[in-house]
Protein backbone atom coordinates (compact mmCIF):
# COMPACT_ATOMS: atom_id res chain seq x y z
CA UNK A 1 0.00 0.00 0.00
CA UNK A 2 1.47 3.67 -0.97
CA UNK A 3 0.83 6.77 1.05
CA UNK A 4 1.24 9.98 -0.24
CA UNK A 5 2.31 11.97 2.85
CA UNK A 6 1.20 15.65 1.88
CA UNK A 7 3.01 17.83 4.03
CA UNK A 8 1.11 21.26 4.89
CA UNK A 9 2.25 22.05 7.95
CA UNK A 10 4.19 25.35 7.78
CA UNK A 11 3.03 29.11 7.66
CA UNK A 12 5.15 29.87 5.32
CA UNK A 13 7.09 32.87 6.81
CA UNK A 14 9.73 33.68 3.52
CA UNK A 15 6.98 34.15 1.25
CA UNK A 16 5.43 36.47 4.06
CA UNK A 17 1.52 36.04 3.02
CA UNK A 18 -1.28 36.44 5.80
CA UNK A 19 -1.94 33.12 4.39
CA UNK A 20 0.03 29.67 4.84
CA UNK A 21 1.88 29.89 0.94
CA UNK A 22 -0.06 26.66 0.17
CA UNK A 23 -3.22 28.23 0.19
CA UNK A 24 -2.24 30.86 -2.47
CA UNK A 25 -3.93 30.35 -5.67
CA UNK A 26 -2.09 30.05 -9.02
CA UNK A 27 -4.04 29.23 -12.08
CA UNK A 28 -7.61 29.16 -10.69
CA UNK A 29 -6.54 26.65 -8.08
CA UNK A 30 -4.42 26.65 -4.78
CA UNK A 31 -0.76 25.08 -4.56
CA UNK A 32 -2.45 22.31 -2.20
CA UNK A 33 -4.86 21.42 -4.44
CA UNK A 34 -2.58 21.16 -7.13
CA UNK A 35 -0.32 19.22 -5.30
CA UNK A 36 -3.27 16.82 -4.37
CA UNK A 37 -4.53 16.23 -7.42
CA UNK A 38 -1.33 15.31 -8.67
CA UNK A 39 -0.97 12.46 -6.13
CA UNK A 40 -5.02 11.60 -6.91
CA UNK A 41 -4.16 11.16 -10.53
CA UNK A 42 -0.81 9.02 -9.57
CA UNK A 43 -2.32 5.26 -10.56
CA UNK A 44 0.44 3.78 -8.12
CA UNK A 45 -1.07 6.34 -4.95
CA UNK A 46 -3.73 4.41 -3.15
CA UNK A 47 -4.07 7.02 -0.23
CA UNK A 48 -3.67 10.35 0.34
CA UNK A 49 -3.15 12.10 4.24
CA UNK A 50 -2.85 16.06 4.59
CA UNK A 51 -0.80 17.32 7.61
CA UNK A 52 -2.64 20.83 7.51
CA UNK A 53 -1.09 24.02 9.36
CA UNK A 54 -3.42 23.67 12.12
CA UNK A 55 -5.78 27.12 11.85
CA UNK A 56 -6.09 25.96 8.14
CA UNK A 57 -7.68 22.43 8.57
CA UNK A 58 -11.19 23.48 7.92
CA UNK A 59 -10.15 25.03 4.53
CA UNK A 60 -8.17 22.25 3.64
CA UNK A 61 -11.10 19.77 3.99
CA UNK A 62 -13.19 22.26 1.78
CA UNK A 63 -10.30 22.14 -0.53
CA UNK A 64 -10.35 18.63 -0.88
CA UNK A 65 -14.69 18.11 -1.21
CA UNK A 66 -15.13 20.93 -3.77
CA UNK A 67 -12.53 19.11 -6.21
CA UNK A 68 -13.94 15.31 -4.95
CA UNK A 69 -10.76 14.62 -3.92
CA UNK A 70 -11.22 10.37 -3.20
CA UNK A 71 -8.18 9.21 -1.88
CA UNK A 72 -7.62 11.62 0.85
CA UNK A 73 -8.22 9.67 3.56
CA UNK A 74 -7.74 12.10 6.32
CA UNK A 75 -6.73 16.10 7.17
CA UNK A 76 -4.67 16.01 10.44
CA UNK A 77 -3.42 19.30 12.12
CA UNK A 78 0.72 19.65 11.45
CA UNK A 79 3.09 20.10 14.22
CA UNK A 80 5.31 22.82 14.95
CA UNK A 81 8.14 21.62 12.96
CA UNK A 82 8.66 19.66 9.18
CA UNK A 83 9.84 16.75 11.78
CA UNK A 84 6.63 16.83 13.88
CA UNK A 85 4.78 17.14 10.87
CA UNK A 86 6.22 14.03 9.80
CA UNK A 87 6.24 12.17 12.73
CA UNK A 88 2.42 12.55 13.51
CA UNK A 89 1.70 11.06 10.14
CA UNK A 90 4.16 8.13 10.55
CA UNK A 91 1.99 7.61 13.88
CA UNK A 92 -1.41 7.73 11.89
CA UNK A 93 -0.33 5.67 8.98
CA UNK A 94 1.00 2.99 12.21
CA UNK A 95 -2.39 3.31 13.77
CA UNK A 96 -4.86 2.88 11.31
CA UNK A 97 -2.63 -0.07 9.31
CA UNK A 98 -5.15 -2.61 8.45
CA UNK A 99 -3.28 -5.57 9.87
CA UNK A 100 -0.49 -7.89 8.44
CA UNK A 101 -0.50 -4.96 5.96
CA UNK A 102 2.97 -2.71 5.42
CA UNK A 103 3.07 0.18 3.86
CA UNK A 104 5.34 2.76 1.69
CA UNK A 105 5.38 6.38 2.85
CA UNK A 106 5.56 9.26 -0.08
CA UNK A 107 6.58 12.31 2.06
CA UNK A 108 6.15 15.72 -0.20
CA UNK A 109 6.21 19.45 0.18
CA UNK A 110 2.57 20.08 -0.39
CA UNK A 111 4.08 23.37 -1.90
CA UNK A 112 6.47 21.46 -4.62
CA UNK A 113 2.67 21.56 -7.06
CA UNK A 114 5.05 20.71 -10.49
CA UNK A 115 6.10 17.49 -9.26
CA UNK A 116 5.94 15.11 -12.50
CA UNK A 117 4.29 11.40 -12.37
CA UNK A 118 7.27 10.34 -13.94
CA UNK A 119 9.09 10.74 -10.69
CA UNK A 120 6.15 9.56 -8.59
CA UNK A 121 6.24 6.67 -10.90
CA UNK A 122 10.07 6.30 -10.74
CA UNK A 123 10.17 6.57 -6.29
CA UNK A 124 7.40 3.80 -5.89
CA UNK A 125 9.68 1.50 -8.18
CA UNK A 126 12.48 2.50 -6.22
CA UNK A 127 11.08 1.65 -2.89
CA UNK A 128 10.22 -2.18 -4.50
CA UNK A 129 14.04 -2.62 -4.24
CA UNK A 130 15.21 -0.28 -1.38
CA UNK A 131 13.73 1.06 1.90
CA UNK A 132 14.57 4.36 1.22
CA UNK A 133 14.58 6.89 -1.84
CA UNK A 134 15.34 10.43 -2.57
CA UNK A 135 14.65 12.35 -5.38
CA UNK A 136 17.86 14.87 -6.95
CA UNK A 137 18.91 16.87 -9.18
CA UNK A 138 22.26 18.26 -10.19
CA UNK A 139 22.96 21.69 -9.08
CA UNK A 140 23.60 24.36 -11.69
CA UNK A 141 25.28 26.12 -9.39
CA UNK A 142 28.77 25.85 -7.87
CA UNK A 143 27.96 25.44 -3.69
CA UNK A 144 30.25 26.83 -1.16
CA UNK A 145 30.64 25.99 2.50
CA UNK A 146 31.24 29.30 4.41
CA UNK A 147 31.68 30.34 7.89
CA UNK A 148 30.99 33.29 9.71
CA UNK A 149 34.02 35.57 11.10
CA UNK A 150 32.61 38.00 13.47
CA UNK A 151 31.41 41.66 12.34
CA UNK A 152 34.15 40.57 9.29
CA UNK A 153 31.25 38.81 7.53
CA UNK A 154 31.44 34.98 5.67
CA UNK A 155 34.72 33.42 4.48
CA UNK A 156 34.67 30.22 2.06
CA UNK A 157 35.87 27.15 3.79
CA UNK A 158 35.48 25.13 0.91
CA UNK A 159 33.96 24.57 -2.59
CA UNK A 160 33.06 20.55 -2.77
CA UNK A 161 33.66 19.25 -6.26
CA UNK A 162 30.23 20.13 -8.30
CA UNK A 163 29.98 17.58 -10.09
CA UNK A 164 28.83 14.85 -7.12
CA UNK A 165 26.73 17.74 -5.73
CA UNK A 166 22.58 17.40 -5.93
CA UNK A 167 19.80 19.56 -4.87
CA UNK A 168 17.35 17.90 -3.02
CA UNK A 169 13.33 17.84 -3.52
CA UNK A 170 10.47 15.70 -2.39
CA UNK A 171 8.82 13.28 -2.78
CA UNK A 172 11.23 11.21 0.19
CA UNK A 173 9.89 7.83 0.11
CA UNK A 174 10.27 5.14 3.10
CA UNK A 175 9.15 1.62 3.92
CA UNK A 176 6.82 2.66 7.31
CA UNK A 177 9.21 0.19 8.69
CA UNK A 178 12.52 1.89 8.27
CA UNK A 179 10.86 5.60 8.68
CA UNK A 180 9.24 5.16 11.98
CA UNK A 181 12.61 3.41 13.59
CA UNK A 182 14.86 6.26 12.30
CA UNK A 183 12.33 8.79 13.85
CA UNK A 184 11.97 6.14 17.32
CA UNK A 185 15.97 7.17 17.66
CA UNK A 186 15.66 10.50 16.50
CA UNK A 187 13.26 11.67 19.14
CA UNK A 188 15.37 9.89 21.77
CA UNK A 189 18.24 12.25 20.95
CA UNK A 190 17.70 15.47 22.48
CA UNK A 191 19.73 17.20 20.10
CA UNK A 192 17.73 15.99 17.25
CA UNK A 193 16.73 18.39 14.19
CA UNK A 194 16.41 18.01 10.74
CA UNK A 195 14.79 19.83 7.44
CA UNK A 196 13.81 16.72 5.71
CA UNK A 197 13.43 13.34 6.36
CA UNK A 198 15.57 11.12 4.18
CA UNK A 199 18.68 12.74 6.61
CA UNK A 200 16.62 11.27 10.11
CA UNK A 201 17.73 8.04 8.19
CA UNK A 202 21.09 8.65 7.41
CA UNK A 203 22.02 9.70 10.77
CA UNK A 204 20.45 7.12 12.60
CA UNK A 205 20.27 4.41 10.26
CA UNK A 206 23.45 4.41 8.63
CA UNK A 207 23.24 1.49 7.27
CA UNK A 208 20.32 1.54 5.30
CA UNK A 209 21.20 2.86 1.53
CA UNK A 210 19.19 6.00 0.77
CA UNK A 211 18.86 5.41 -3.86
CA UNK A 212 18.56 8.65 -5.12
CA UNK A 213 15.93 9.22 -8.35
CA UNK A 214 16.12 12.05 -10.79
CA UNK A 215 14.23 14.98 -10.09
CA UNK A 216 13.49 17.63 -12.22
CA UNK A 217 13.89 21.91 -12.56
CA UNK A 218 10.47 21.94 -12.73
CA UNK A 219 9.57 20.54 -9.15
CA UNK A 220 10.87 23.35 -7.62
CA UNK A 221 9.88 24.54 -3.95
CA UNK A 222 7.54 27.65 -3.42
CA UNK A 223 9.85 29.14 -0.85
CA UNK A 224 10.19 32.85 -1.39
CA UNK A 225 7.89 36.03 -2.78
CA UNK A 226 9.90 35.60 -6.64
CA UNK A 227 8.91 31.33 -6.46
CA UNK A 228 4.95 32.22 -6.82
CA UNK A 229 5.98 34.06 -9.64
CA UNK A 230 8.14 31.35 -11.35
CA UNK A 231 5.33 28.98 -10.34
CA UNK A 232 2.32 31.01 -11.64
CA UNK A 233 4.35 31.48 -15.25
CA UNK A 234 5.47 27.53 -15.13
CA UNK A 235 1.24 27.17 -14.85
CA UNK A 236 0.46 29.25 -17.31
CA UNK A 237 3.25 27.46 -19.96
CA UNK A 238 1.73 24.08 -19.22
CA UNK A 239 -2.07 25.29 -19.01
CA UNK A 240 -2.74 24.67 -23.06
CA UNK A 241 -1.05 21.51 -23.15
CA UNK A 242 -1.59 19.62 -20.13
CA UNK A 243 -3.44 19.70 -17.00
CA UNK A 244 -1.83 21.08 -13.95
CA UNK A 245 1.47 19.16 -13.48
CA UNK A 246 0.67 16.56 -15.48
CA UNK A 247 3.96 15.89 -17.35
CA UNK A 248 7.44 17.69 -18.09
CA UNK A 249 6.99 16.87 -21.59
CA UNK A 250 4.21 19.10 -21.70
CA UNK A 251 6.34 22.18 -20.24
CA UNK A 252 9.38 21.12 -22.60
CA UNK A 253 7.27 21.50 -25.86
CA UNK A 254 5.53 24.78 -24.48
CA UNK A 255 9.11 26.07 -23.96
CA UNK A 256 10.77 24.96 -27.45
CA UNK A 257 7.67 26.23 -29.07
CA UNK A 258 7.78 29.59 -27.21
CA UNK A 259 11.82 29.73 -27.88
CA UNK A 260 11.20 29.03 -31.57
CA UNK A 261 8.49 31.78 -32.16
CA UNK A 262 11.15 34.36 -29.88
CA UNK A 263 13.77 33.48 -32.68
CA UNK A 264 11.77 33.21 -35.94
CA UNK A 265 11.48 36.96 -34.89
N1 LIG B 1 5.90 21.96 6.77
C1 LIG B 1 5.09 21.19 7.60
N2 LIG B 1 5.07 21.42 8.95
C2 LIG B 1 5.84 22.39 9.50
C3 LIG B 1 6.70 23.16 8.67
C4 LIG B 1 6.72 22.92 7.30
O1 LIG B 1 4.37 20.31 7.11
N3 LIG B 1 5.77 22.61 10.82
C5 LIG B 1 5.84 21.78 5.32
C6 LIG B 1 5.46 23.08 4.60
O2 LIG B 1 4.04 23.29 4.65
C7 LIG B 1 6.01 22.87 3.23
C8 LIG B 1 7.19 21.93 3.45
O3 LIG B 1 7.09 21.43 4.78
O4 LIG B 1 5.07 22.25 2.36
C9 LIG B 1 8.51 22.63 3.21
O5 LIG B 1 8.74 23.61 4.21
P1 LIG B 1 9.03 25.14 4.01
O6 LIG B 1 9.14 25.52 2.59
O7 LIG B 1 10.11 25.54 4.95
O8 LIG B 1 7.60 25.74 4.47
P2 LIG B 1 7.22 26.72 5.62
O9 LIG B 1 7.69 26.22 6.93
O10 LIG B 1 5.76 26.98 5.46
O11 LIG B 1 8.00 28.05 5.17
P3 LIG B 1 8.92 29.03 6.05
O12 LIG B 1 10.11 28.20 6.48
O13 LIG B 1 9.27 30.14 5.10
O14 LIG B 1 8.07 29.49 7.20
Amino acid sequence: RTVAVVLAGGTGQRVGLAIPKQLLKIAGKSILEHTLCIFENAADVDEILVLMAADHTEEAERIIAKAGLRKVSRVLPGGSTRSETTSIAIRYVTENLPEGQDASLLFHDAVRPLLSQRVVKECVRALERYQAVDVAIPSSDTIIVTRTHGDDGEFITEVPDRSRLRRGQTPQGFHLSTIRRAYELALADPRFEATDDCSVVIKYLPDVPVHVVMGDEYNMKVTQPVDVFIADKLFQLASSAAPAAAAEDSYREALTGRTMLVFGG
